[in-house]
């Protein structure tokens, strides 16, 4: 594994997302969402009738090559049966989907090695999700735990997709709980995460305060800050 990577955890909506691409394109490196897998296979096994209580059926469906995660710069895609369905694994209610199979430690196993593969090809990968700093990429070079206020996260994710504020608050109060209680790899700090906050910052500003720490972390002489 290269040690390349930089993991970004953080809540629903806390703006990871916004952050790695920019982070990556600013350094020439990947990003990865690795919420892509969560909600690319919650997706597909409502299309292909898997329940999310049917543990054999999306594990076998975690490997079945009817659908795939393709790290693009823009945008961390899913395709199904060939065609990308992006849009659709994005909406909220995929998301709540997601939330609920990621409970799921075996389901959890059979997406691993597929995440920890995006670092195998490039010169450096930024990594956003739940536990990429916990257990997807332990030896990160640098992590981060990024988050904002519920209300903020709100309504940021209610302006993006069109939705009511209030309702997403909701769903979003309902998925954080879910996320961060569940016994397999929940939601957490990493041990020495850098913490930001960033209610009340530009994007850019998140970014430049992550690339210095990341600066620093190359710096390095044991490759960590
Ligand atoms: O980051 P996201 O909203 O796209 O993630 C969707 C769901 O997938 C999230 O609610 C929980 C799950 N997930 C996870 O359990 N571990 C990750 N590393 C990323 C996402």
């Amino acid at each position: 594994m290269t040690s390349q990577i930089i993991t970004i955890d953080g809540p629903s909506a806390s703006g990871k997302s916004s952050v790695s691409r920019e982070l990556a394109r600013r350094l020439g490196w990947k990003w990865v969402s690795t919420g892509a897998f969560y909600r690319g296979l919650a997706f597909v096994a409502m299309k292909e009738d898997v329940k999310s209580s049917d543990t054999q059926g999306l594990v076998q469906l975690a490997a079945n090559p009817v659908w795939e995660v393709r790290m693009d710069d823009d945008q961390t895609r899913v395709l199904y049966k060939k065609q990308d369905v992006t849009f659709e694994i994005l909406a909220e209610e995929n998301g709540t989907r997601a939330s609920q199979i990621s409970q799921n430690p075996e389901v959890r196993e059979a997406l691993l090695q597929n995440q920890r593969d995006c670092a195998s090809y490039v010169p450096g990968l930024v990594a956003e999700g739940r536990d990429c700093g916990t257990v997807v990429f332990p030896n990160a070079l640098l992590k981060v735990f990024l988050t904002a206020s519920q209300e903020e996260r709100a309504a940021r994710r209610a302006k993006e997709q069109g939705l009511d504020v209030q309702a997403t608050h909701d769903r979003q109060k309902e998925r954080d709980r879910q996320d961060s209680s569940r016994a397999a790899a929940p939601l957490a700090i990493p041990k020495n995460a850098r913490v930001v906050d960033s209610n009340g910052l530009q994007l850019s500003e998140v970014v430049d305060q992550i690339q210095g720490w990341v600066v620093e972390a190359l710096a390095s002489p044991n490759g960590n800050a």
